[in-house]
């Protein structure tokens, strides 16, 4: 074997067991809840027992195009129940996977298909919707990747599932899922954050490749702010929607729950090691290493296109739209006294007993079939005025639909765009608009899963 082809065997050693295993593409998967072992801190410490599709953790990368149907059969092998949401796709109700809302539990043993055709090529996950701040906290997600007919060229399209475990010594999951600090703070925030499953990941890279990277934010709350060193990406879909690429000049926050696509040019030197580092929370860390082979790839970077076409998204017609103010309170350090529960108008303290601590305009979701929030008329475009009074940070997901992200703060967006789950700062607003075109009852809640559980969820009702 010359040296030339050792690195590339080598490498592809080194990354294969990093990525998800990738499902075939005819259209149809079957996917199976279970639990299994994953190494996910490395060789000096033991396996740790996750919940995980196939056993895995990340599930395996499901890949389709776009307007292709999609079967995916969901065993359920666990001894609790569970179901499967698709995070960001835009499909018919009863597949959404909202056990409790849009469909009965898949209970132990029984299998559920979901099949829809996704509409908009794009970077998505899958994950349950049953006790989510627990399983998905156990590992119960996966990569769904609608491709574009026209991708952009690249030499590798990567995907990085980025997840936070809150570990014991001995590798094992701390088992306090919903705990009330959790739930009143910023989430269950973990100690060893990972990127496809593993700790300290390690990519091989060669010097003059152009890399497709799919971030996903999988984590139960944590939000990051990543920055590529000497590395200058390009943003070109957010949430999975294309955006007009643009070159990072910050750290790039992606929340929970959220995606970003990006292209890279790898323009370190060869057989050198360079970092991606996260500074979301005080501490910055390193989140990934990037490892150059000693032979390049190419010396300049290509200047091939990379912008994506954008999809089929319907416009919110802004001059003739219902407006609705959404006012999110609560929480440690938050201000809020009383709220209704159940119809009721309650101290915080008499909620808080209840475990609740949020709620979205003086209402707890403490339930997903409650009353709506936002009842309209199939076709409506709806302007939603967000407005964070608290002192966390909420990713706020509405299923069914993306919403156009139009200002920050009151401030206009030069471009604004579509987003699933933006991530609300602090005594922030957004504005936001969507064509209520999807019939159903859709959650739209805070991806800071044990957020969600504490009561910062509703419904939005689009009338058939
Ligand atoms: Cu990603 Cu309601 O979920
Ligand atoms: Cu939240």
């Amino acid at each position: 074997m010359d040296r030339r082809s050792f690195i590339q065997c080598s490498s592809v050693l080194a990354l294969s067991p990093l990525l998800p295993a990738m499902a075939d593409t005819s259209g149809s998967v079957d996917i199976t809840a279970r639990t299994g072992e994953v190494n996910i801190v490395g060789p000096d410490f033991p396996a740790t027992d996750v919940w995980g599709f196939d056993g895995q953790v990340p599930g395996k990368l499901i890949k389709t195009g776009v307007g292709r149907p999609l079967e995916v059969g969901v065993v359920n092998r666990l001894q609790v129940p569970t179901a499967v949401h698709w995070h960001g796709i835009r499909l018919p109700n009863d597949m959404d996977g909202v056990a409790g809302l849009t469909q009965a539990p898949i209970n132990p043993g029984e299998t559920f298909r979901y099949r829809f055709t996704p509409p908009d090529a794009g970077t998505y996950w899958y994950h349950s919707h049953v006790n989510a701040y627990e399983q998905v906290g156990r590992g119960l997600y996966g990569p769904l990747i609608v491709a574009e007919r026209e991708p952009p060229r690249v030499d590798r399209d990567l995907v990085w599932m980025i997840d936070d475990w809150r570990l014991l010594e001995d590798a094992s999951i701390s088992d306090d899922f919903g705990a009330g600090h959790d739930r009143s703070h910023a989430g269950r925030i973990g100690n060893v954050p990972t990127v496809n499953g593993r700790f300290r990941y390690i990519v091989r890279v060669r010097s003059g490749e152009r890399l497709r990277l799919r971030l996903i934010n999988a984590s139960n709350a944590r939000n990051f702010a990543l920055s590529f060193g000497d590395l200058s990406p390009s943003v070109i879909a957010i949430d999975g929607q294309a955006v007009t690429p643009y070159r990072l000049d910050a750290p790039l926050v992606i929340g929970a729950a959220g995606r970003v696509d990006l292209i890279i040019d790898m323009m370190g030197e060869p057989h050198s090691t360079m970092a991606v580092t996260d500074s979301f929370y005080r501490e910055s860390f390193d989140l990934v290493k990037w490892e150059y082979d000693d032979v390049p790839l190419r010396d300049a970077p290509l200047d091939t296109p990379i912008a994506l076409s954008s999809g089929s998204i319907p416009e919110p017609d802004l001059k003739d739209i219902s407006t609705h103010r959404v006012v999110i309170a609560g929480g440690a350090m938050g201000g809020l006294r009383r709220a209704r529960l159940d119809g009721e108008w309650m101290g915080l303290r008499d909620i808080a007993q209840q475990g609740y601590v949020w709620a979205i305009n003086d209402t707890v979701g403490n339930k997903l079939d409650m009353p709506p929030l936002i009842d309209v008329a199939r076709q409506a475009s709806v302007r939603l005025l967000l407005d964070n009074q608290t002192a966390f940070p909420h990713p706020m997901h509405l299923h069914g639909h993306h919403m156009k992200l139009l200002a920050i703060n009151g401030e206009p967006l030069g471009e604004p765009r579509w987003v699933d789950s933006p991530l609300l700062m602090p005594n922030s607003t957004m504005e936001l608009a969507f064509v209520a075109d999807n019939p159903g009852d859709w959650l739209f809640h805070c991806h800071a899963l044990e957020h969600h559980a504490a009561g910062l969820g509703a419904l939005v009702r689009v009338r058939t």
